[in-house]
This record gives structure tokens, sequence and C-alpha cells, in this order.
């Protein structure tokens, strides 16, 4: 926990910093696949964004810029003050890209996984407003039993049970004053497409080629407004890549770092 409190996180291997941010509804626990992996390439740095986990929710209004702030405020209380490699999947990149727009020095390395930078739409928005109703008379569980179908793609949903029955178990230890704050964060988020062509670092845009949420085509975008991006596809995985085929996405994540030197 940081001194202050707010930010629970944890951690594996030695190296150059790399600090991953989790999707939605869930926590720092959805990285255990890269936590077991990647030790000996980096210092893996996990946290649990604001209202998730063990970390306090929002002091004030839910923002993700506010996410953003306590990414850098556990940053500070590390002690890591070079810049570092920051990623995020989904809701966790929606945070990194508002860390990118507020943050550019402390940036070596960015991975945007199964995530977008535009804003909602008023359909998405009007969509996020209905889920903020149902969350705050449900649980967290029935808010992702909700989500699931699009929430992993047709191998997982048909294949892989242990897959979907961890994504439930994060799900559940999370609190419903968590996920509304979230939910209102993500429905009020700003538009990242003007930041892009201003991320100077290498960039590593990885996506499941069955997401269900952020299509192909969108990632390809997002890949091409940034000057130094590649882009990683991942096959026979939906949204939570990083979960659905632990291997592949460790294997982009692990020769994206070798590049970076
Ligand atoms: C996530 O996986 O973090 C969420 O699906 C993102 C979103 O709802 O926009």
């Amino acid at each position: 926990m940081t001194p202050d409190n707010r930010m629970k996180w944890e951690e594996a291997g030695e190296g150059p910093a790399v600090v991953l941010l989790h999707a939605f509804p869930l926590d720092h626990a959805m990285w255990r696949p890269q936590l077991a992996n990647l030790g000996d390439v980096c210092r893996l740095i996990v946290p649990d964004l604001p209202g998730f986990g063990g970390s306090a929710g929002f002091d004030g209004p839910p923002a993700l810029e506010r996410m953003a702030d306590e990414v850098a405020a556990l940053l500070d209380a590390l002690g890591l003050r070079e810049p570092v490699v920051l990623g995020g999947l989904s809701m966790g990149g929606y945070v990194a890209l508002a860390f990118a727009r507020k943050y550019p020095g402390r940036l070596r390395g960015l991975v945007l996984a199964d995530t977008r930078a535009e804003a909602d739409t008023a359909e998405g928005r009007a969509n996020r407003d209905k889920l903020i109703a149902f969350a705050e008379s449900h649980t967290a569980l029935d808010v992702v039993d909700q989500m699931m179908p699009k929430l992993v793609g047709s191998v997982t949903l048909a294949a892989r049970p242990a897959v979907v029955e961890e994504i439930r178990r994060i799900a559940a230890a999370q609190s419903p004053a968590g996920v509304v704050g979230a939910l209102r964060a993500m429905r009020d988020r700003p538009d990242s497409t003007p930041v892009l062509a201003d991320v100077r670092v290498p960039t590593l845009v990885i996506t499941g080629t069955d997401d269900k949420l952020i299509p192909l085509a969108t990632a390809e975008a997002l890949a091409a407004r940034i000057p130094l991006a590649t882009l990683a596809t991942i096959a026979d995985a939906g949204h939570l890549s990083n979960l659905e085929a632990p291997e592949r996405f460790n294997a982009a994540l692990r020769s994206f770092l070798a590049a970076l030197g």
C-alpha cells in the first residue's frame, strides 16, 4: 500500500519498470499470467485503480484523469523518477492515454491493449447510464456476468471455463461503489484521439482478433495514428486477451520490451 493508504499494488521481477493497468470491472489480479512470466525481463508493477481491489475510491468526482494522477503518485511513492513503460487493457488503456496526455515525460514506452482512444458515443453514454442503474442495485458479479458474452472471445466462452471462472472470481471481489465510479469516469472521459500524434515513445497496440468490444479496425486505426506504434494481434482471444491467450500476449510484450532495450 502507498504511504497515504490510497493505492495497493503487486509486483514481480527486476529490471526496467513496466506498469500495467487493469480492465473494468477487475483489479490487478487479472495480470497474474504476466506476473508469473515476465519477471525475468522487467520489474512488473500492477496497481489496483481507484475503487478497485485494495485501493481507495475517488476523493472527488470520478474521472480517468484522477486515476492517472494516482498512478503518477504511485510512481513517486516507489521512487520511480525515470520514465517507465506504462500499459493498460481497455479501461486501463483509457487511463494510460490520460497519463500520456498529462505526464508525457514520465513515459519510455506505451502498451495499449484492447482499448480505444475515442470517447463514448451518445449511444455508448446511454448504455453506460443503463449499466450504472443496474450496478447501483446489483453486485459486481452480476455486472460481469451481463458483460461476459462480449468480455471474452468465442473460443474462451466455449472451451476455457477456468478463464471465465477466474474473471468472475476477480469481479466478485469488487465493490458496487467502485464499479459505479469507474462507469461514470468512463462515460465522461474525453476523446484522446488528439493526443495520439503527440505520443513520442514506442507503442505496442495489442488486440485479440475476436475482441467483441473493440473491433480490429479500431485497434488498427489506433496504431496508425501513433507515430512509433506497432500492432500485435492475438489469435483465438477476445477482449481480455492477456487472460485468454497469455502465452501469445506475453510473447508480444517480451518482443516489444526487447526492442526497447
Ligand atoms: C473494460 O474492459 O475495461 C471495459 O469494457 C471498457 C469499457 O467498458 O469501455
